[in-house]
């Protein structure tokens, strides 16, 4: 972050805006919607800018702004902020005195003079979407602006009253702050929200009210069982964004990636549970009796897993403990590597042609052996998905050939599916597990058998620069 985002309370306060441009009248105008007090500088005024002068909402002194006056003021004289529409030679002149004196400055269009920028701003009532990029990338801001405005529905404003009109009620009623955002994050993702954006205000007040009297200081503990996904943050569901923003703990697993972190909410506590090969770890036994405890505390976890947590996830283990302790949670389903990686490489599980069926499959050996139904697999007409799999590719590989497979079966490996780094290795039964060697592929891969893996070339679409296309 190279400029930290504040909203500045500016009601009453001395702001000063030299130049008596269109760029000044802009800023002059954003400062009085927040009751600033403002006084313009110039010799000359912009023909909007005098309409605001000749209203008495801003005071004009005929004179171009120097940087001596602003060096003889007193402290007390000082404003709180300036900002300047001048030429860059005045303006820097400007900004080297401001920052002697301790004055916050901006010039316009200049943002590398200054030391603070007015952001994008989006305004729904009481709430106020500020987006910059720190002067670097105003097209993207102008773009997520125009997304965001899309995106809010437009009685979001409404909500928003209602909050500041029952805030001190419900702040009173539950001092505790936990349990008040409790309550508030259950009556924004409830029907009192939806009655005030089906434009039913009063109807939502009443039931606000309703729920204020009934609810108790009980802070009932959940735990929601979230799937993550393979890695790309755009392929979480809504409900997991959803949840995830509401957590007062988090137990995430080594496959959530760190842009997915990133949409967990900020205050929440995070903890690492990973477990991995060769990795010290919390025990699967720990995990859940963990799971327990902080429900009974009273918390909201978030079990976050990479993929689909009922998909070689032990997300139905946890479940059980948390059934047997009588805690309630949800589940959220996650793209499971299998469809992500094959999404994402270009290679259909399924099609009319090649598969008729498709087997998810773990590769993880047991005490060196992996003990499958290999007779099953090399039956024609599917495709193998092989989680886990990358120590054992070479068994698996072998296995499937001693099985009857033929030595040309295309076989892929996916490492790091739908991630930007994500590559792709394609091959045979024979020849893949010595050219994946040969690359250094490194876990989280996914291997896919059968004939479906020919369309890869034809359909690949992600990342193609990093596909292996040695033949
Ligand atoms: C313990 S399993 C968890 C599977 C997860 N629950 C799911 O539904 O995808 C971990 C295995 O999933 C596969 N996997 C997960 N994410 C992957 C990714 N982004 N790329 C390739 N394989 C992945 C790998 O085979 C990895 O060893």
């Amino acid at each position: 972050m190279r400029s930290f985002p504040f909203f500045f309370r500016l009601k009453g306060r001395p702001c000063w805006v030299a130049g008596g441009g269109e760029g000044a009248r802009h800023k002059a105008s954003l400062l009085l919607k927040a009751g600033a007090s403002v006084t313009l500088f110039g010799d000359q005024l912009h023909p909007s800018t005098r309409q605001l002068v000749q209203e008495g909402q801003v005071q004009w002194r005929q004179q171009r702004l120097q940087a001596d006056d602003l060096q003889q003021l007193e402290p007390a004289e000082l404003p709180w902020l300036l900002i300047a529409d001048e030429d860059e030679a005045l303006n820097r002149e400007l900004a080297e005195v401001c920052a002697r004196r301790r004055v916050l400055f901006n010039a316009v269009d200049m943002p590398a003079i200054g030391d603070f920028f007015f952001p994008s701003i989006l305004e729904r009532g009481p709430l106020s979407i500020a987006i910059g990029s720190d002067g670097s990338a105003p097209i993207l801001v102008r773009h997520m602006r125009a997304r965001l405005e899309s995106l809010l529905p437009k009685r979001i404003g409404e909500l928003g009253e209602l909050v500041q009109q029952f805030k001190d009620a419900v702040r009173e009623r539950f001092p505790n702050l936990d349990r008040r955002r409790r309550f508030w994050d259950e009556q924004m993702n409830g029907p009192v929200a939806e009655q005030v954006l089906a434009g039913r205000s009063e109807q939502a007040a009443k039931m606000l009210q309703q729920s204020l009297q009934q609810a108790t200081d009980d802070m009932p503990g959940e735990v929601y069982l979230v799937g993550a996904g393979p890695g790309d943050p755009d392929l979480l569901t809504f409900k997991a964004l959803r949840l995830m923003q509401q957590a007062d703990v988090v137990m995430y697993d080594r496959l959530v990636s760190e842009q997915i972190l990133e949409c967990v909410r900020r205050e929440s506590e995070r903890i690492f549970v990973g477990k991995g090969r060769n990795i010290y770890s919390i025990t699967q036994d720990n995990i859940n009796q963990a799971l327990v405890d902080y429900a009974r505390q009273g918390k909201r976890v978030l079990r976050l897993k990479g993929g689909d947590p009922f998909i070689f996830g032990r997300g139905g283990e946890e479940l059980e403990r948390l059934a047997e302790a009588g805690i309630s949670f949800q589940v959220v389903p996650g793209i499971t590597a299998a469809s992500g990686c094959a999404s994402y490489a270009g290679i259909p599980l399924t099609h009319r042609d090649y598969a008729q069926s498709v087997r998810f499959i773990t590769g993880h050996r047991v005490g060196g052996e992996l003990n499958l139904d290999w007779k099953e697999y090399v039956q024609p007409g599917q495709t193998l998905v092989f989680y886990m799999g990358l120590n054992g590719l070479e068994i698996i590989c072998d296995k499937l050939l001693e099985y009857g497979a033929a030595a040309d079966l295309p076989v892929a490996l996916v490492e790091k599916g739908t991630r930007i780094d994500q590559r792709v290795f394609v091959g045979t039964l024979t020849d893949l597990p010595s050219r994946v060697r040969e690359a250094g592929a490194e876990a989280p891969t996914l291997i896919i058998v059968g004939q479906v893996v020919r369309l890869q070339d034809k359909l690949a679409w992600w990342n193609t620069e990093t596909k292996d296309k040695s033949p």
